[in-house]
């Protein structure tokens, strides 16, 4: 019936191909307000708080998918582990140097990441490596659909000061690049899909929690009380009818199909619009 002549379908080809490595600077001291997002201490503290938790959070994802490097026989997708180790080491030093810059303006955001750190040894002994790389993949998962959310709602990253906005415009593309790889080594080391989607809501639910915690925490330690305004500005900012949350719920449930991919959907030429107005800058 079907001589199997059909050429790759883009999605494929498009998991294919290679990770690229770049070098950025950003120059995070020319942001002067303290609550650099919109004048809105809450949203600026989420977004802080978030910020600081992708060193130690990104040196777990590229650990968890580093230990089966021995077990990967496709030459393309290790070198695809190898771009994403370097993507994830790069953005973990820049945020490095934004948590400084946020340490600055009273954000705490260098006791958070310790606090990520902590939680993540803490998790060590509990889990098994394919259970470490579950949670990587849905972690993976959902910083992939909100870097899609960044790079289509221009209106909400100028709300942002330059850096801020191109640090997070450059991370976004990258997530979106190797948003595939975690999940590929998944699939070739286990592929089971119970553990999957178990160790995904369960990893869903806890980086939540933290994340309200660590929220919380990045106020306390700015000694901030967010006013009537800013609840409500957090409100459309996470729940109106643009708002993340809102935009994200449908991207994410799919994850829990059994037939789910990243590349299902391509949204290849996100990173291809951003390349069009920054790569020239940019030198490998
Ligand atoms: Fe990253
Ligand atoms: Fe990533």
């Amino acid at each position: 019936m079907n001589a199997h002549t059909t050429p790759i379908a883009p999605q494929q080809a498009r998991n294919r191909a290679p990770i690229p490595r770049r070098k950025m600077e950003f120059d995070f001291h020319s942001a002067e307000e303290r609550f650099w997002f919109a004048n809105n201490g809450l949203i600026t503290a989420m977004l802080s708080a978030l910020s600081a938790t992708f060193p130690p959070g990104e040196k777990e994802f590229v650990q968890s998918v580093m230990h089966y490097r021995d077990q990967i026989s496709d030459p393309v997708l290790l070198e695809q582990m190898k771009g994403f180790a370097s993507q994830e080491g790069h953005h973990s030093y820049q945020h490095r140097q934004a948590n400084a810059w946020l340490d600055t303006k009273g954000f705490a955001a260098t006791d958070i990441e310790q606090d990520t750190e902590r939680s993540i040894a803490a998790m060590g002994p509990k889990r098994g490596p394919a259970e470490r790389l579950a949670s990587t993949v849905v972690l993976e998962h959902i910083t992939a659909i909100l870097a899609e959310y960044m790079l289509t709602h221009d209106e909400m990253m100028a709300s942002m000061p330059d850096a801020a906005r191109e640090l997070l415009s450059w991370h976004a593309v990258e997530e979106i690049e190797h948003k595939a790889v975690a999940f590929d080594v998944f699939e070739a080391v286990s592929g089971d899909r119970d553990l999957l989607h178990r160790v995904g809501a369960m990893t869903t639910a806890f980086f939540l929690f933290q994340q309200v915690r660590r929220t919380a925490l990045t106020l306390k330690a700015l000694g901030h009380r967010p006013t009537v305004r800013e609840w409500k500005d957090t409100a459309t900012f996470l729940f109106g009818r643009k708002g993340v949350i809102t935009s994200v719920a449908k991207p994410y449930r799919e994850f829990f199909s059994d037939t789910f991919h990243p590349w299902d959907h391509d949204n290849s030429h996100l990173v291809e619009r951003w390349k069009a107005t920054h790569e020239p800058a940019v030198h490998a």
